[in-house]
């Protein structure tokens, strides 16, 4: 698959509308009027839209998302290990800022993480865990600029600008060049019990992200999770429904907010991300990133425990991060 070096994530020229448009206050983009016509004007964006891939990407992207699956991770009941797949992983900063959240308070609890990218050149760079400032220039976007300096020496052992993702981020992932679409994935990775998919669909046309997207549900153990961003909201509405998946409450609003880069670029690019709004007839599925796959109806308790789609809050102390060598 061909890709752009450069994503257009950030650094781009804006034209007259959108500066337009972003130089309006918040409280006018969010009137019905402002509403209509963004979402007019995206109808439009995307269907003359020519979708490349892009390889975009950064760490702790979207906080709410790292949060809900630390909290997914830490309600799977004890016994055997709990299996986590990350696909259309690009250099791998998504695998390594999810396994940062999942290994801070999971230390003891065995997990197996599978990552895979359609592209060898990103598994290649994912895999040696080593960014330096030609990194950002090669995903087009500014990898470490969530970050604060706590996390940046948390995650990383530094060699001036070039961080290189601490040993004990790095272990035990099984990286895998592979299509998410390919319907004997399931053969490679078996049934994990969470499955990620950000940010690669929306490149896709509606049909091919649809039929991805089917595939990808496939995968979740029966009860799991799939937590699907950056995908057209009216596949992954359409697709959610027609397989029953079951929408998440816990953290609906805060994820769909948390990424900045593809919330800011709505209307105007085709990956953007519209406002939630309540309004809608089908808010509760269109706006969730997180399903319940696969589970028994509500009311019977599944392999995970009860089916329900409002997740407890996990009690938290004191975050403890008592993995060794970091
Ligand atoms: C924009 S990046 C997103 C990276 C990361 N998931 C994130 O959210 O930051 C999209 C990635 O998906 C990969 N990709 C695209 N189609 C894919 C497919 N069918 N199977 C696996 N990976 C795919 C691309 O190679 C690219 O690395």
């Amino acid at each position: 698959m061909a890709h752009a070096a450069h994503a257009p994530l950030e650094g781009r020229p804006l034209d007259a509308g959108e500066r337009l448009w972003r130089r309006l206050p918040e409280g006018i983009r969010d009137t019905r009027v402002g509403r209509s016509y963004g979402s007019w004007m995206h109808r439009i964006v995307r269907r003359r839209a020519h979708r490349e891939m892009y390889l975009g990407t950064q760490f702790l992207r979207n906080r709410p998302a790292l949060e809900l699956a630390r909290r997914i991770v830490a309600r799977r009941g004890p016994g055997r290990p709990v299996r986590v797949a990350v696909l259309g992983c690009s250099i791998g900063a998504e695998v390594y800022s999810l396994l940062w959240t999942l290994r801070a308070e999971r230390a003891g609890r065995e997990l197996v993480v599978d990552a895979l990218d359609i592209s060898p050149e990103v598994i290649e760079l994912a895999r040696a865990g080593r960014y330096g400032p030609d990194a950002s220039t090669f995903v087009g976007a500014s990898i470490f600029a969530p970050l604060s300096d706590a996390e940046r020496r948390e995650m990383f052992d530094w060699d001036g600008p070039t961080g290189t993702v601490k040993p004990w981020l790095r272990d035990g992932v099984r990286w895998h060049v592979a299509d998410a679409g390919d319907p004997t994935l399931v053969t490679r990775l078996g049934r994990p019990d969470l499955v990620i998919a950000s940010n690669f669909l929306c490149h896709l046309p509606p049909e091919a992200a649809r039929a991805c997207l089917r595939n990808i549900g496939a995968l979740v153990a029966p009860g799991g999770h799939l937590v699907v961003t950056g995908v057209d909201l009216d596949v992954r509405t359409g697709v959610a429904r027609e397989l029953g998946w079951q929408p998440v409450a816990e953290l609906r609003e805060a994820i769909h907010e948390g990424d900045a880069l593809v919330r800011a670029d709505w209307p105007w690019r085709w990956w953007g991300l519209e406002p939630l709004d309540r309004r809608r007839g089908d808010w509760v599925t269109r706006y969730s990133a997180a399903f319940r796959v696969g589970a028994p109806a509500p009311g019977v308790a599944g392999p995970a425990g009860p089916a329900t789609t409002q997740l407890r809050p996990t009690p938290r102390g004191p975050r403890r991060r008592a993995t060794p060598g970091r």
